[in-house]
């Protein structure tokens, strides 16, 4: 029996996974964003302790017998975030997450300082990236900073929690900044960009190996056997690739979480840092991916359904495919750029906008208008993959959002390709990195890293495309027009 956690944004997730490849089990806790001033985003490291202790009890009272056989662990968890400790490993501040945009100015000063930083790093320097962070906190928190011992990232304290080590893998290391993401190995030279050495950071391994045995003490407080193998597991992104069998180029996936994610396996590293996607290593050894990110997807939901005072983003959806094809056509546009864009835009200071509100415009139509929007968002990121060099013809869904028909078949249309969601789509990165686990422990790829069966195909429907065609041209006119305004 194997166990997947993921330290989401929005919650913790865990997962067991057994060598049949049933999932037999997944338990949640809900984690809490603070956002301090205006494009910070931040967590207490001890929260992500504290939810998984919390998700595993849950998931130990539900199956007591399958937690009991569990054999190994893997982790997964949100990418980028900066975790710093000082030299006894404790907490110094919270950490600053993935889609936390304080730190624009330093990525520009990191990118004239070293020209070279986007074909080393796999990515134009972006604020949601640890390194930036780093560089913010030596100017504002200058005291913290001289403090700083190590950096992890979210995942990888919850590894410390577990193990005592301070361990990460390659995928998630690509998120830094200060990565070498050809060789595989730290690049002193970007480390150097942010005052640190390698001294500061965690010990890399492939996410498929070894990480760390469970510590008798975290044995005890989550009643599982001590000494049990620890995977190095993966960035969310890579760890659910891992889940819906995405190893080979060409292979991919769409990510409907807080953010939004297009992801292509890459047989080599392929950087193509001026379309603003990213080139990281992927959790197995000797390959790599693309990927194009939005920092707001599934979000947009959630905020609009609070701001429309519904209950949930379910509840959005359903209002939202109420709509008929005239109403649809009708909608105002939203621009979803609520905490800034990364892929095609790279902008931290844009938001989020309605266009052509009328007198007549209604909750649905807005509900509508924001699930379009994060579609069209996404649509840009296929256009960006396009352009860094991938051909895809299949995406599978994963994540929160992959439960909505019609956000499926939307996308199916908006982006061209077909879109195939599974059982386990909405599993993400758990179910990867239970199978990390699984291969860690002696798992070959060809057993492990299977296509989970699929439960429904979705395929471009020419009268839907012809509808949102005009509508996404007028989407992408709109950011140029406003950028300049923000
Ligand atoms: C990827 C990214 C997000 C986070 C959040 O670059 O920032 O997908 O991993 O889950």
């Amino acid at each position: 029996m194997f166990l997947g956690i993921d330290i989401g944004t929005s919650e913790v997730k865990a997962l067991l996974l057994n060598d049949a490849h049933e999932v037999v089990g997944v338990a949640g806790s809900p984690l809490e964003v603070s956002l301090p001033a205006p494009g910070h985003s931040e967590q207490a490291p001890s929260s992500w302790w504290a939810g998984t202790q919390a998700a595993l009890a849950t998931l130990r009272a539900r199956h007591p017998e399958a937690f009991a056989e569990v054999s190994a662990i893997g982790l997964s968890g949100q990418m980028h975030g900066a975790v710093l400790l000082d030299k006894d490993l404790a907490v110094l501040r919270p950490a600053m997450l993935w889609n936390d945009v304080r730190s624009a100015a330093e990525c520009t000063e990191m990118m004239d300082a070293l020209p070279a930083l986007p074909h080393l790093a796999g990515s134009l320097a972006m604020p949601g990236f640890t390194a930036p962070k780093l560089r913010w906190l030596a100017t504002h928190e200058p005291d913290v900073f001289a403090k700083v011992y190590k950096v992890l990232l979210p995942k990888d304290y919850v590894r410390l929690m577990l193990t005592g080590e301070c361990v990460t893998d390659l995928s998630d290391a690509s998120g830094t900044m200060w990565l070498d993401v050809a060789r595989r190995a730290w690049s002193p030279e970007l480390l150097a960009l942010t005052g640190l050495n390698e001294s500061h950071m965690p010990r890399l391994i492939e996410g498929s190996a070894e990480g760390g045995l469970l510590s008798a003490g975290a044995a005890a407080v989550l009643g599982l056997r001590p000494g049990i193998v620890v995977a190095g597991g993966g960035g969310d992104n890579a760890a659910s690739a891992i889940g819906m069998g995405s190893v080979e180029a060409g292979q991919g996936f769409l990510s409907l979480g807080t953010s939004g994610v297009l992801f292509v396996v890459t047989p080599s590293y392929q950087p193509n840092a001026a379309s603003a996607t990213h080139a990281f290593c992927h959790a197995i050894p000797g390959r790599w991916h693309q990927m194009s990110v939005m920092l707001s997807a599934a979000s947009c939901l959630q905020w609009a359904a609070g701001a429309l005072g519904l209950a949930s983003a379910g509840a959005l959806e359903a209002l939202a495919s109420s709509l008929s094809r005239t109403q649809q056509a009708q909608a105002p546009l939203f621009l979803p750029y609520l905490s800034g864009e990364r892929t095609p835009h790279n902008d931290a200071h844009i938001r989020g906008s309605f266009h052509g509100l009328s007198g007549s415009t209604d909750p649905a139509a807005l509900a509508y208008a924001v699930i379009e929007g994060v579609s069209f968002g996404l649509t840009d990121g296929l256009k960006a993959l396009h352009e860094a060099g991938c051909t895809i013809q299949r995406l599978s869904l994963v994540g929160g959002g992959a439960r909505s028909a019609f956000w499926a078949q939307q996308l199916a249309s908006s982006l061209g390709i077909e879109i195939v969601t599974h059982a386990e789509s909405t599993a993400g990165g758990a179910l990867g990195a239970a199978r990390l686990a699984w291969l860690a422990t002696g798992g070959t790829e060809a057993q492990v890293c299977i296509p989970p069966a699929t439960h429904a195909l979705y395929r471009p429907d020419p009268a839907e495309q012809a509808l949102l065609a005009p509508r996404y041209a007028r989407f992408r006119a709109l950011y140029h027009a406003l950028k300049n305004i923000h």
